[in-house]
């Protein structure tokens, strides 16, 4: 990317500040802001529109290449009697999961910038070892047998300075008849006194600094460390096995503890607690994995708050990243007259260009239209940077023989960076295979963009998803002529049932399907207040999700029982933020049916369909939705989004789940290829009749219902169907209906 860039916030009112992070390889670049209208490019629909927005950032910028940092680790501040000279003990419980991939820091003490100092590492064929160093003598001693990806070790390197001698101890938790991991050994070395640093002690990684002297990390670690420590002598071998049937730390060394930290604190927070009694505290970076299962977990409890014990590893990867940290290129004042809608700073720099969206509200605590378009940010952050990182899933059999297309990513330049710079969605796997729980909005987001196209969809011809699909819905209110705020996921979260209560109408996009339970509750209370929802979407509210405690900039999912891209490990079901059973709502009592009255059972990437209407279509009670609808039994065999209005992504109504008994179910989608295949969370026998050809419930139904004091729900069940809104000039049944019941909803009637 030439130009690329993000933004400090997605949401905010008029007269507050945004400030915008740029990263350009050209000498300059240019900026302005646009109102964005429609960012679907297809020559199918209407095209890309956008409107230009005078404002006092207009103008031309000084470039700058900023570069994607990412790892985690843990820093704990330099300290004199963390520079040992002599003698030392690092252990740790670990859990590897890259063993071979390079040379991995696990603790320590180390300059990268000068190779001096101390720490315990994974050699680059995966043995455990002892690196320490002054300025002239460089020793580096490991093991002789490489340890296996995903066992937990103990492990332990001594350097007795008087016995010139190292030891390391590589003892797997479960030691197989001739396990080919196990070692212990003894070499003897030179007497070398340890240079002092000033760098931090580090877990995870050590640091160096470039000629900017910026602080940058290498010798990065993939896995887990549970119960790290540090002596200032070289603990006999008797002791070291004392630390291994679980003495305390400060029971062995004679007084020689340096640090002894503990992961079973501060689960939802960014510190470390040392319990030596030194106060080593520590803070990780880029938000690993905590509440994570320990060397000590054998299943005997699901919830770390329940066991905190056993709870004591932090999971670390080379591509977690929280905050890219780039320096601010410009700063915006949103204008106090900006009428709330969907903006963004527009970058361009020769022939490229980057937009970095955000969301105008209106004035505080105010509102400027009846409708509401609640923007499912969160979905936007689920799907940040997506690329497909499923080693092992080939995505070509996902469409059977209904395509001659291969899987060719990532081939444009916006995947291209996703991709070289492992800036992992809530769909990618880690380096190390394992699933991606977090995903922060403070990096740049690259399929967050107008005119992006999501590669598989569409028989991977390609098609819109989330943010720039919503655009579809958007541009049809704008043409349609009514009027309409918007606000985020997360200003729902933050604000409650207040922030809806001022609209006779919410909107939801194509795709909500990441809410956090309080904003579950907030649109129920506004629904119980007689407030009137329309559900323009798929598989909505559907899994469990929450926000850091002390910050709203990232999210948390822990996949678990549901129809997705990776499954949590055994014991981690529960969210390190706010200790919550993670997984889908429908496994916490809260099924989307019972909400909108319909909810996630199928999913396909090939083709959409048209929807059959159903004889409740005549019933009175819904005369006012099918009023001037004409195109016959069947409608909705169009559109931008896999040419149908219903399909992707579809919902059923189901009594049993909780729809409501006096729904309508105005009319269904189905007739879908087996590339659709019935939800697997209500698979629970694999029978081979799971595929749309053969199963009714791979179908989408569109309902309505009446809600107490003269509220009322509409849901059309399909992600595919904003998509189809343009059609022939917005001049079809997909857009008669959606306008029909939003002209009634807007109304007191
Ligand atoms: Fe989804």
């Amino acid at each position: 990317m030439k130009v690329v860039g993000y933004a400090n916030k997605l949401s905010l009112h008029p007269g507050e500040n945004i400030d915008f992070m740029v990263s350009c390889q050209n000498e300059t670049y240019h900026a302005d802001i646009v109102r964005l209208i429609h960012g679907d490019t297809s020559q199918d629909g209407p095209g890309f529109k956008e409107e230009y927005v005078k404002t006092n950032i207009d103008g031309e910028y000084k470039g700058q290449v900023q570069e994607i940092r990412n790892g985690s680790y843990v820093a704990v501040p330099d300290t004199e009697d963390l520079k040992i000279t002599g003698s030392l003990t690092l252990q740790a419980w670990i859990y590897p999961t890259t063993t071979t991939l390079r040379e991995q820091t696990i603790l320590g003490k180390w300059s990268g910038s000068d190779s001096t100092g101390y720490r315990m590492l994974i050699s680059e064929n995966g043995c455990l070892g002892l690196a320490f160093a002054n300025s002239k003598t460089s020793l580096k001693i490991s093991s002789d047998v490489p340890m296996r990806d995903g066992v937990w070790y103990f492990a332990a390197v001594t350097y007795d300075a008087d016995k010139k001698q190292v030891s390391i101890y590589q003892i797997p938790l479960t030691i197989w008849p001739n396990e080919p991991s196990l070692a212990q050994t003894k070499t003897n070395v030179e007497s070398i006194k340890i240079a002092k640093t000033d760098v931090p002690f580090m877990m995870a990684a050590h640091s160096y600094t470039n000629k900017s002297s910026e602080f940058l990390i290498d010798a990065k670690y993939n896995g887990k460390i549970d119960s790290p420590k540090i002596y200032s002598c070289a603990l006999t071998e008797d002791e070291v096995y004392r630390l291994k049937n679980e003495a305390p730390a400060n029971e062995v060394g004679d007084g020689n503890l340096v640090s002894a930290w503990t992961f079973t604190t501060n689960f939802s927070s960014s510190e470390v607690d040392d319990i030596s009694g030194h106060d080593h505290n520590g803070l990780v970076i880029n938000r690993p994995y905590r509440a994570m299962t320990g060397h000590l977990w054998r299943g005997q409890e699901q919830n770390y708050k329940i066991a905190p014990e056993l709870y004591g590893a932090i999971y670390f990867h080379d591509d977690h990243l929280d905050d890219a940290g780039w320096e601010v290129g410009f700063k915006l004042k949103v204008p106090s007259n900006l009428r709330s809608g969907v903006y963004a700073a527009r970058l361009k720099s020769n022939d490229a260009e980057d937009y970095i969206p955000f969301f105008v509200r209106p004035p505080k605590q105010t509102s400027t239209a009846p409708i509401l378009f609640l923007v499912p940010t969160n979905s936007y952050l689920a799907y940040a940077n997506f690329h497909w990182n499923n080693p092992g899933v080939d995505l070509t059999e996902l469409f059977g023989d209904d395509t001659e297309r291969k899987w060719d990513h990532p081939a444009t330049d916006p995947d291209k960076y996703m991709v070289n710079n492992k800036l992992r969605s809530l769909y990618d796997r880690h380096t190390d295979g394992s699933g991606v729980a977090h995903s922060s909005m403070l990096r740049p987001i690259l399929n967050m963009r107008p005119k992006y196209i999501s590669p598989l969809l569409n028989n991977m011809k390609g098609a819109p998803h989330q943010f720039n699909a919503d655009l579809h819905l958007t541009d049809w209110l704008e043409q349609m002529g009514h009027e309409f705020d918007v606000a985020t996921d997360e200003d729902l979260h933050l604000e409650g049932s207040d922030l809806l209560k001022r609209y006779q109408v919410v909107l939801s996009g194509s795709h909500p399907e990441y809410w956090t339970g309080e904003m579950l509750d907030y649109l129920e209370e506004y629904l119980v207040d007689g407030g009137r929802h329309m559900y323009l979407g798929g598989n909505g509210y559907y899994w469990v999700t929450s926000y850091g405690t002390d910050s709203t900039h990232s999210i948390e999912v822990r996949r678990h029982r549901g129809t997705e891209a990776w499954e949590a490990a055994p014991g981690e079901y529960y969210h390190q933020s706010t200790g919550e059973l993670g997984g889908l709502w429908r496994f916490r009592g809260r099924p989307p049916q019972q909400l909108v009255g319909v909810g996630f059972t199928s999913q396909g990437f090939d083709v959409s369909n048209p929807y059959r209407k159903s004889e409740k279509s005549k019933d009175p009670r819904v005369a006012f939705i099918m009023e001037g609808v004409d195109e016959g039994e069947e409608f909705g065999d169009y559109g931008l989004v896999q040419g149908g209005a219903g399909g992707f992504e579809i919902d059923r109504a189901d009594i049993e789940l909780g729809t409501p008994p006096h729904a309508l179910v105005l009319a269904t989608t189905d007739g879908f290829s087996d590339v659709y295949q019935h939800v697997i969370e209500e698979v629970l026998l694999n029978d081979g009749l799971q595929g749309g050809t053969v199963n009714p419930l791979v179908r989408g139904d569109m309902v309505y219902y009446e809600g107490p004091n003269n509220g009322a729900v509409f849901s059309t069940g399909s992600i595919s169907w904003c998509g189809s809104l343009s059609h022939n000039n917005y001049n079809n049944d997909v857009s008669k209906i959606t306008d029909n019941v939003l002209k009634r909803f807007v109304s007191e009637e």
